[in-house]
């Protein structure tokens, strides 16, 4: 028989430091008035020197594990959606295990850039759906920033670094992620880049490929045009996986990569603004992390109110897309 599951706890790690598109006004030819009315965005967090995607995966997960009242000791697997992780290897996933002591857990990266959380909860869902794990950590985390040109005026103002992360259970009986939904399309994969370095750019001997290579390179039209058409189909797919109807959904949790793409869709879908979580404005495209961070941000201000439907869709680079319907009832244990 499969298992059912549930999300008890949700968490964020986000840098201290703040960059407002001011401060962008004195590295590149913008405007604080075009950022905003192209995107939505006012400010980003970035990332200091002594500062990285696996120190800010780790601050989501300690801040889930004590939102979920769980012990680190009774996690059975880390997953980690990152597109710019510390290491090739050891994994972040890894370095979240050693770092909260989760001294029985497997761990593991997944790569699905924008789309990588709902990836990460996909997998982890079918892990307790089989029997074979019962308390899973799923961390979305991402410092684009150390991947950006920051001359580069089309792509240096959109990302933000954070990280976010959910725990999910077992819950027999009462299952409450009631469907997920991934797709990908490799031959668009131009459309959003970041070359790996060392290994798309052989060299002679010792000598460093040149860093300009590894910088994330974009087709903005594109990559908006995808999103406003990819949204909507994996929201439809998802709902009727999940059997519900769109009007069912309370809260609709888009990856937050531009404030005009989530109007756009909440358009289409006929949704309430008060029915759109978004913290965009905020935090700017926080990539794997933005839909955990974005709820988190809602709890906090009591935008969510539990128990409700939420749908939670993502894309970005490969490309990917997909959704997720779930039903949220977590508080937490802190606050109870
Ligand atoms: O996680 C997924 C990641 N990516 C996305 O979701 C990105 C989706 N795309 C977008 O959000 C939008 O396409 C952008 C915000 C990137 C760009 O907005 P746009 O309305 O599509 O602008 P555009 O690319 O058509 O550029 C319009 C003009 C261009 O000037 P010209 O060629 O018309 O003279 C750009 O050079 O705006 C110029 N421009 C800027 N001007 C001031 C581009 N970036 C800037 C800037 N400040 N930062």
């Amino acid at each position: 028989m499969l298992i059912g599951a549930k999300i008890t706890g949700v968490g964020a790690g986000i840098p201290k430091s703040i960059v407002t598109n001011q401060d962008l006004e004195k590295l590149v030819d913008t405007s604080d008035e075009w950022i905003r009315t192209r995107t939505g965005i006012k400010t980003r967090h970035i990332v200091k020197e002594n500062e990285s995607n696996s120190k800010l995966a780790i601050e989501a997960a300690i801040d889930a594990i004590g939102y979920a009242n769980i012990n680190p000791n009774d996690i059975d697997l880390i997953i980690v959606a990152t597109s710019t992780p510390d290491n090739l290897y050891p994994s972040t996933a890894c370095l979240v295990q050693g770092a909260i002591g989760a001294s029985h857990a497997a761990a593991f990266d997944l790569e699905a850039a924008c789309t990588g959380i709902i990836y990460a909860l996909s997998v982890g869902l079918e892990f307790i759906k089989t029997g074979t794990y019962q308390k899973i950590l799923v961390i979305g985390a991402d410092v684009h920033s150390r991947f950006l040109d920051w001359e580069d005026r089309n792509t240096c103002i959109l990302f933000g670094d954070g990280a976010g992360a959910f725990v999910i259970e077992a819950s027999p009986g009462d299952n409450q992620i009631l469907s997920t939904y991934l797709r990908s399309d490799g031959g668009r994969g131009h459309l959003i880049c970041i070359p790996n370095s060392n290994s798309s750019f052989p060299h002679e001997g010792s000598k460093p490929p040149e860093a300009v290579k590894r910088f994330l390179k974009m087709n903005g039209k594109a990559i908006y045009e995808f999103a406003i058409n990819a949204i909507p189909e994996a929201l439809k797919t998802a709902c009727d996986k999940a059997n519900i109807a769109l009007g069912d959904i309370d809260y609709l949790i888009p990856h937050q990569a531009n404030q005009r793409i989530i109007d756009s869709v909440a358009s289409k879908l006929n949704l309430k603004k008060e029915q759109l979580i978004s913290n965009v404005a905020e935090v700017g495209n926080t990539s794997a992390a933005s839909i955990p961070l974005a709820i988190w941000q809602a709890l906090q201000a009591g935008q969510i109110k539990p128990p409700a439907i939420c749908a939670l869709v993502g894309f970005g680079g490969g490309l990917t897309w997909g959704a997720s319907i779930i039903k949220w009832t977590a508080i937490d244990s802190r606050n109870r």
